[in-house]
């Protein structure tokens, strides 16, 4: 694992923005793995500038979301498809056919679920998964358990998922308590890893994927495994290393 520490988010996003723009540089079609919530958001900016000043073209890339929330409409202010379209695909040049968000309302999620991973695979695998941590230390929707996941899955969140993402819905009935996420195996597979975390909420949930065990009870933990696994930290997050 490389920890890089950080002074705050903006120097993480350009950080990441640049080993994410190096990357389709020296591969035009390259695979990326991608996260919503707010860890994100700022690379992804940066990566919109970088295409906006003709740095990069995204014409020749695919990506891949790690989940979305079980039966939310795609349409959904809240959907993970829609958070995507918002703060990256509408504003380059990417090809709608090339981005890939996990589809919430799938006829046969276990059928759904094992063509996802095959299609990643049938792509060449994700060049460069890009991740948040959740307070809990879950990676995509892998929440917490007595084992780690393997491919894409339909998940229940845990009570601490709910609380933390309820404050984007407007009330507690309309946050959906299940999600369809790739699994911890899926994630391993990406040849990189990049994890964001920043903000004195993830100190614990960083120090156990670092410092702790490598255990399903924090998730996050496995990227010790990883190969080429980057994790970027602020002061906040990185308190307790
Ligand atoms: C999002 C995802 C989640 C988030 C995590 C952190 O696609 O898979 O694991 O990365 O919950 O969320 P933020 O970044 O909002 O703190």
């Amino acid at each position: 694992m490389n920890i890089i520490k950080c002074s705050d988010a903006d120097e993480i996003a350009q950080k990441v923005s640049e080993m994410i723009i190096n990357k389709i540089k020296e591969k035009p079609n390259a695979i990326l793995g991608l996260a919503t919530g707010a860890s994100p958001v700022k690379t992804y900016k940066k990566l919109i500038e970088a295409y906006k000043k003709g740095e990069i073209s995204f014409k020749d890339v695919k990506t891949f979301n790690l989940d979305e929330y079980y039966h939310l409409p795609k349409s959904n202010k809240n959907s993970y498809y829609t958070f995507m379209h918002e703060n990256l695909f509408n504003s380059i040049d990417i090809k709608e056919e090339n981005t890939h968000v996990p589809d919430g309302n799938p006829a046969d999620a276990d059928y759904y679920c094992k063509e996802y991973d095959k299609s990643i695979d049938d792509a060449g695998g994700i060049d460069i998964q890009l991740l948040g941590i959740g307070r809990n230390g879950h990676i995509g929707f892998n929440e917490p358990s007595d084992h780690f996941t393997s491919g894409t899955y339909k998940v229940s969140l845990t009570p601490s998922t709910i609380e933390a993402n309820r404050i984007y819905f407007d009330s507690e009935e309309e946050m959906p308590k299940e999600a369809i996420t790739m699994g911890v195996e899926s994630i391993l597979k990406a040849k990189t890893v990049i994890l964001i975390a920043t903000g004195k909420f993830k100190a614990e949930a960083v120090r156990d994927m670092v410092k702790g065990a490598v255990s399903p009870s924090c998730p996050a933990s496995v990227l010790q495994k990883h190969p080429d696994a980057y994790i970027f930290v602020d002061e906040e997050a990185a308190a307790l290393l």
